[in-house]
């Protein structure tokens, strides 16, 4: 794919980071997550891109903009076809309530490479490179921890398991905790969590529990690019997900394995933070109506991660002025 591309979509996330930073804490997350939607929708139109959106915002009736099957870019029938899968605001609730790891995130492959995930739950195991081949989402909590810490040369009590703060995950959270290893809950954001595992200073080793299926193939095209492993089961919860999981041809016995979720040697992808965190920093309102934002972009092909801290001069960019 082209080399520009990772870059062009770290203007994608960022356009919607901005966008969406400016409602931190003010309590409504569907106006957070509008002005996301909008402005990626806005900014993936410049794009020289033939691309068809098969994780998305929702289905057509539900979602006006970046719904799935939807075909964006400016050389639609022309240009470079590819799959998008987009989450343009990863913490919606985040940002309402001001809390931390809010992001925006896009990732990119061939037509036909990536999964066409239904709107469900997908119960999910990722790790970073160094511990690549050591967990087996069908082994016991204890045993993947176990073999991570072996793989890592970590004691278990090292070892820190990040998971989204939810009752479903109970019975994991005691199972963590007897196997003796250590907890990072997340109040949303496991797309974070599971990049997370990839970078030594955030001190995450695995990502463990229940999660949006569609966030699933987004991580799986992060992890891709940086060497890691996801593995995921869907887990549709009522009588409905279930329906369209079949009718969508999935297999709910099915261990998801990286390639099953994102296919092939040639993938990007970007995240710039909205709110702050550990591994992005939040977007940043400066002097002089400026604003700096903090992006991950990241090409398969070539194995380059490219941190970009950019200023963004507002004026110049008036929509998205305070
Ligand atoms: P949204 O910002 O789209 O609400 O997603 C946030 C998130 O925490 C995802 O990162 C995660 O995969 C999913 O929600 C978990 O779903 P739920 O909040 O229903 O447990």
């Amino acid at each position: 794919m082209d080399r520009n591309l990772p870059v062009n979509l770290g203007r994608v996330t960022e356009a919607a980071s901005l966008a969406s930073a400016k409602f931190l804490g003010q309590g409504d997350k569907n106006k957070a997550d509008g002005a996301a939607v909008d402005a990626m929708r806005r900014m993936f139109d410049t794009l020289n891109i033939d691309g068809t959106v098969v994780i998305g915002e929702g289905e057509m009736d539900e979602a006006p903009m970046l719904y799935i099957g939807e075909n964006i870019g400016r050389a639609i029938g022309s240009g470079l076809a590819i799959d998008i899968a987009v989450d343009p605001l990863d913490g919606t609730l985040s940002v309402a309530n001001g809390l931390p790891n809010a992001i925006s995130v896009v990732g990119v492959a061939p037509k036909g490479c990536l999964l066409h995930a239904p709107d469900t739950y997908m119960e999910k195991i990722a790790v970073g490179p160094k511990a690549k081949g050591s967990v087996d989402i069908h082994k016991s909590v204890k045993e993947n921890i176990e073999n991570v810490a072996k793989a890592l040369h970590k004691d278990v009590d090292d070892i820190t398991v990040v998971v989204l703060d939810r009752p479903r995950h109970d019975k994991l959270i005691k199972e963590i905790r007897e196997a003796g290893a250590r907890i990072k809950m997340i109040s949303d954001g496991d797309v974070l969590g599971a990049i997370s595992t990839c970078f030594d200073y955030t001190n995450v080793d695995i990502l463990m529990g229940i999660g949006g299926a569609p966030e699933g193939v987004i991580s799986a095209v992060a992890l891709k690019c940086l060497g890691g492993e996801q593995q995921g089961i869907l887990k549709p919860v009522t009588e409905e997900q279930k329906r369209r999981c079949i009718e969508m041809g999935a297999d709910l016995e099915k261990v998801y394995t990286i390639d099953d979720m994102a296919k092939g040697n040639e993938m990007s992808f970007a995240a710039t933070g909205v709110s702050y965190g550990e591994l992005l920093q939040g977007v940043k309102y400066m002097e002089n109506n400026t604003a700096s934002t903090h992006t991950l972009i990241l090409r398969l092909e070539t194995g380059t991660i490219r941190f970009i801290e950019s200023i963004h001069k507002l004026d110049k960019k008036p929509e998205y002025a305070k």
